[in-house]
């Protein structure tokens, strides 16, 4: 069936698109912050090893949100890793980063995300895509919100 919700179809691709990108960046953000969370190692072990469980768990959640949306608009979500690699903005990790190291990456990763979701934004509000906006915000909430609070431990 004709999908008729308002938006023409050429942009609810272009928004899918977006929101493809958004999802791809979140997913290896998913992925770097649970490396993290096994590998890191020192005196603020205890902390980040848990503070990197709380992230990690929120991200998991998020991916659906984002993946569901794509749907809703029409679009098929990518979800495999060869997707995920070509349409992330965020670099995957080589070896093992010291604990300190770990957290500018992830402020690093969360600001990245926080750009795609500011950048596909604007092409949903032109065509007063509410429902995405809505969630392209929330996403930009969270992650200015943890790139603040990992920023914090780095003073
Ligand atoms: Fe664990």
């Amino acid at each position: 069936m004709n999908i008729d919700i308002g938006i023409e179809s050429k942009k609810r691709e272009e928004i899918a698109q977006g929101l493809s990108r958004v999802l791809a960046d979140t997913y290896t953000l998913y992925l770097k912050t649970h490396n993290f969370h096994w590998n890191v190692t020192g005196p603020m072990f205890q902390t980040l090893h848990l503070m990197f469980e709380t992230h990690y768990n929120e991200l998991a959640l998020a991916v659906d949100l984002v993946a569901e949306r794509i749907r809703a608009l029409g679009f098929p979500a990518p979800g495999t890793y060869k997707q995920f690699t070509a349409l992330s903005a965020i670099e995957e990790e080589d070896g093992v980063p010291k604990a300190l190291d770990m957290v500018r990456k992830l402020v690093d990763a969360h600001e990245t995300v926080a750009r795609t979701a500011r950048e596909v934004f604007r092409i949903a509000d032109e065509v007063s895509d509410q429902p995405t906006c809505d969630l392209l915000t929330q996403r930009m909430q969270v992650h200015e919100k943890t790139a603040w609070m990992l920023r914090s431990l780095l003073e």
